[in-house]
């Protein structure tokens, strides 16, 4: 949508804007506008996918972009009450210079993890009403919990100190009985990046299911994975699920595959759990809503700290009953935050002002999908690129290895992944901008000359 909003904001102002300059005026208007108070369009929306119509952000992003850019349409719409007085038309000139956007350094790919709280977050966090959260009384940690539970139609919520901490608490609430056992994908983030905590601190046995390439785990297989009654196995409790799934490339789960996978999880008297670290990107990306998409899992995590932008923090929801264990859980693994509403007001931040803007990373990582596919010796499976994560293959007869080529272009201010020496990940994200993606062709290009 932003790349549509973009195009149309060029073709009112036309020797002045390419599509990618009015997108990232347009991105930096939308921070701008909230932290000086103009962000109503955005706001109205918290908590819908889609922010606002394009004939109340066209005007916004066009004044903004024009702004921006010194260009005399501003005026026009300063008179529309779009952009109010000079004071703060000079603000926005002044803050056009500052973070986020990669523009000229160091452009960091190598996840949505690396995200800088910007000044408007920073002040939003010092501004936060804290209480102690431990003894229930942080009224921005309840406001946040409370606003997550709604977006997915669940009954509560609890504020935790990192994603894998809320997969941690799910896994251990779903698998409260000794014996159990919980069904994860083999590529999942809770099977290979998280120390395989449900065996390690609540004695559940993982039994792992080939994930396919789209991040889904095959009905069939999970089928078979379920246990019988019998006294040699453990009992088959819980069945994980990822989305949007990162070692999968980003990939989206189809949302027949949820409704599916929901309706054998039932049929077994088996809970869903979703890794919900990029649900953001999965519903940025498939155009459905919190609730529908989620309906049929029973609970889930979600980040802050990813395409959200936050410094710290996720959220998991589910059930009152369900989130009650969690709680004590979290008590219990050393997760209990005090004032924690200064990092609560990141996250209620993040999901006002930088929710809105994920559309502009995933055409970011489409951009870059494209630069780089178009390399010697690098391909991309286009098809894959469905959020933010793009994961590149290094072609037999390319110049050097995955490692190598990490290497070469860090040199060059270009910060990547290899997970192999065949393939390389990168991440967009709210810092990196359209111009931090031409360096970053450029810098791949340049070294594989
Ligand atoms: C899919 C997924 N789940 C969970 C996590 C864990 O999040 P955290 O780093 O906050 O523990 C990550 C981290 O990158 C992730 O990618």
């Amino acid at each position: 949508m932003i790349y549509s909003i973009a195009t149309r904001v060029q073709s009112l102002a036309p020797p002045i804007l390419t599509p990618h300059a009015a997108a990232a005026a347009f991105r930096q208007f939308e921070r701008l506008a909230c932290t000086y108070g103009q962000g109503s369009a955005a706001r109205r929306t918290v908590g819908r996918r889609r922010y606002c119509t394009q004939s109340k952000c066209l005007p916004i992003a066009a004044g903004a972009a024009c702004c921006l850019l010194g260009a005399p349409a501003s005026r026009r719409h300063a008179r529309r009450g779009m952009l109010r007085s000079p004071e703060w038309m000079s603000a926005v000139r002044h803050h056009a210079s500052a973070p986020h956007g990669s523009g000229g350094s160091v452009v960091d790919l190598r996840s949505d993890t690396v995200t800088k709280p910007s000044e408007a977050m920073l002040k939003a966090m010092s501004a936060a009403e804290v209480g102690d959260d431990v003894l229930g009384d942080d009224p921005t940690v309840k406001e946040l919990e409370a606003q997550v539970a709604a977006m997915f139609g669940k009954e509560a919520a609890v504020f935790v100190p990192s994603g894998t901490m809320g997969n941690l608490v799910s896994v251990m609430a779903h698998t409260w009985e000794r014996g159990s056992e919980y069904i994860v994908g083999d590529r999942s983030h809770i099977y290979i990046w998280e120390q395989g905590g449900g065996a390690q601190f609540g004695g559940a046995h993982p039994r792992a299911v080939p994930n396919l390439d789209d991040g889904t785990l095959p009905l069939d297989r999970v089928r078979a994975a379920i246990r019988g009654d019998d006294a040699h196995f453990p009992v088959s409790k819980l069945i994980c699920i990822e989305d949007t799934h990162n070692m999968c490339g980003g990939r989206v789960l189809p949302i027949e595959y949820l409704d599916d996978i929901g309706a054998l999880a039932r049929e077994h008297g088996l809970a869903v759990h979703l890794d919900g670290a990029r649900i953001w990107n999965a519903l940025a990306a498939s155009g459905v809503d919190g609730i529908r998409r989620t309906q049929n899992v029973d609970s889930l995590s979600v980040c802050l700290s990813k395409g959200l932008g936050a410094p710290v923090g996720s959220v998991v929801t589910g059930s009152a009953e369900f989130i009650r264990r969690c709680r004590r859980l979290r008590k219990g693994l050393g997760g209990g935050m005090r004032q924690s509403g200064v990092l609560a007001a990141a996250g209620l931040y993040a999901l006002e002002c930088n929710y809105p803007l994920i559309d502009v990373d995933h055409a970011n990582a489409k951009r870059l999908a494209e630069g780089l596919s178009a390399l010697r010796g690098l391909s991309v499976d286009m098809a894959s690129v469905q959020s933010n994560v793009i994961m590149v293959d290094l072609l037999e007869g390319a110049p050097c290895q995955a490692p190598s080529l990490q290497n070469a272009v860090d040199a060059h201010g270009i910060r990547c992944i290899a997970l192999s020496d065949s393939r390389i990940r990168l991440v967009t994200h709210i810092d990196i901008d359209a111009a931090g993606i031409e360096q970053a062709i450029a810098v791949f290009s340049e070294v594989l000359q």
